[in-house]
């Protein structure tokens, strides 16, 4: 019987990554927030701060378990340091060389019952467990949803070397963080993605057709669909150019040109205009 995960390693400290450190320090767990940037690892400490004071004072946390869950962060520029990790996350850049290359060190580095877990939201996990080796059948899909401490689900993606104890721990550790796990097989975007992101493409094809304004497309999707933000806020909640490099994953992968992301996300993306993090997508932000 293996050991329940009690220390999580999370490398990336960027939307998805600080959300997944918070979640499990607020469930408990050790959590060690990793990111080769300074600038980012402080961003991370200033959100993870200001959510603690949130439920403090919307009562949802004593002062005293939003110490004792602040204290159970802790922040670093080196996952190599963290050597009694039982899980690692990882949640860099989407991108299959940045994540081959951080698996091929994670193999090497964290011992031998270490979950290895990717937050990738797209790339195969079967590809990405090629770099890991002998460790295959340890590495394992643990998608989040941002914002992370808020959304109840995790798709739990196994690949073709994952271990059933792997996929077993890792629902464990998804309930623990107080999370829906629910599992998917290892296809282009998963079931989520699969999904949303033909929606959305879908949304930003009749707002450059002129079927309706950008507002009003939005409009008629929450009020009529009850969903909580219009498909193209939620693109530019989710980043731009993050739904364009998904759209082109899965029109790799699956080979249907309904998957090939449309010229007016497109354009957005190469002008800069990424969504919220840059103030300006389809719509304009105010910070
Ligand atoms: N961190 C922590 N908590 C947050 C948060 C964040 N970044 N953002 C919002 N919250 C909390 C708020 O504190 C608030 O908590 P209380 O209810 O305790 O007060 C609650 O969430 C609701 O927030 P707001 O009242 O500010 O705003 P809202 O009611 O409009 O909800 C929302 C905001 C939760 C983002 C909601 O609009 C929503 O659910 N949107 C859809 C989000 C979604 O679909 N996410 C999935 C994107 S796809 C993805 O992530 C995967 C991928 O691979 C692309």
């Amino acid at each position: 019987m293996s050991r329940p995960v009690k220390t999580i390693v999370v490398v990336g400290a960027g939307t998805m990554g600080s959300g997944i450190a918070l979640t499990a320090a607020q469930c408990g767990l050790r959590a060690v927030q990793v990111d080769v940037s300074a600038a980012q690892l402080d961003k991370a400490r200033g959100y993870h701060t200001k959510q603690f004071a949130r439920l403090v004072e919307k009562q949802k946390m004593t002062a005293d378990e939003a110490h004792a869950a602040a204290s159970r962060l802790s922040y670093g520029a080196d996952f190599a340091a963290v050597t009694d990790a039982d899980c690692v996350v990882e949640a860099a850049s989407e991108n299959p060389d940045v994540k081959k290359k951080l698996f091929r060190a994670f193999a090497e580095t964290f011992a031998a019952d270490t979950l290895l877990a990717t937050n990738t939201s797209s790339i195969s996990i079967t590809d990405i467990a090629t770099a890991a080796g002998a460790r295959a059948s340890q590495v394992i899909g643990m998608h989040f949803f941002n914002p992370v401490p808020v959304m109840k689900l995790v798709e739990v993606i196994r690949g073709l070397a994952t271990s059933d104890e792997t996929v077993a721990r890792t629902l464990d550790l998804a309930r623990a963080m107080g999370k829906t796990p629910v599992p998917a097989n290892d296809r282009a975007g998963f079931v989520s993605n699969r999904v949303l992101m033909p929606l959305i493409n879908e949304a930003f094809y009749a707002c450059m057709e002129g079927v309706a304004t950008a507002e009003d497309i939005d409009q008629i999707m929450v009020l009529g669909c009850n969903f909580p933000m219009g498909p193209l806020r939620l693109a530019d909640f989710i980043g731009l150019d993050v739904c364009h490099d998904i759209m082109m994953v899965l029109y790799r992968e699956l080979g249907d040109a309904k998957f090939f992301p449309c010229p007016m996300l497109r354009q957005l993306v190469t002008s800069g205009r990424l969504g919220n993090k840059t103030n300006r997508g389809v719509f304009e932000y105010s910070r």
